[in-house]
C-alpha cells in the first residue's frame, strides 16, 4: 500500500520543491517542510502561537476550515488572505496529494 503523497512547497524564492510526504507518521506539513530544511521556523512547535508557518494554499484542495487556534493566530498575522492557512495545523492526509502550498513572506 502507498502511504506517501506528493506535495509541492514554493519558497520565499518561488522555487519550487515537490516532497514525498508520508501519511502515515502523524506529520503536520510544517514538520514536512523542516524534515526537508525548507525555511519554515516553526518557532512555537506547532502550536499555532507564532505564524512562522504561514502560508497560501494555491492549489483547489478543500482542507476544511481553520480551528479556532489557527483562526486566532491568523487575526494577528501579516500578509493574510482567504487561502492563509498555518501548515503546523494540516496533518499530512492523503486527500492532500497534489497540494501547493506557497510560504508567505513574514514567516522566519
Ligand atoms: Fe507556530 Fe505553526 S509553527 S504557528
Amino acid at each position: 500500500m502507498n502511504t506517501a503523497i506528493r506535495i509541492t512547497i514554493i519558497d520565499r524564492e518561488e522555487r519550487s520543491h515537490i516532497l514525498e510526504a508520508p501519511t502515515d507518521m502523524g506529520m503536520n506539513l510544517m514538520e514536512l517542510c523542516k524534515a526537508f530544511e525548507l525555511p519554515v521556523a516553526g518557532t512555537c512547535g506547532g502550536m499555532a502561537l507564532c505564524a512562522s508557518c504561514h502560508g497560501y494554499i494555491l492549489s483547489d484542495h478543500d482542507l476544511g476550515y481553520p480551528g479556532e487556534a489557527e483562526e486566532d493566530m491568523l487575526d494577528q498575522a501579516f500578509l493574510v488572505q482567504s487561502n492563509s492557512r498555518l501548515c503546523c495545523q494540516l496533518a499530512i492526509r492523503e486527500n492532500m496529494d497534489g497540494l501547493i502550498f506557497k510560504l508567505a513572506e513574514n514567516g522566519a
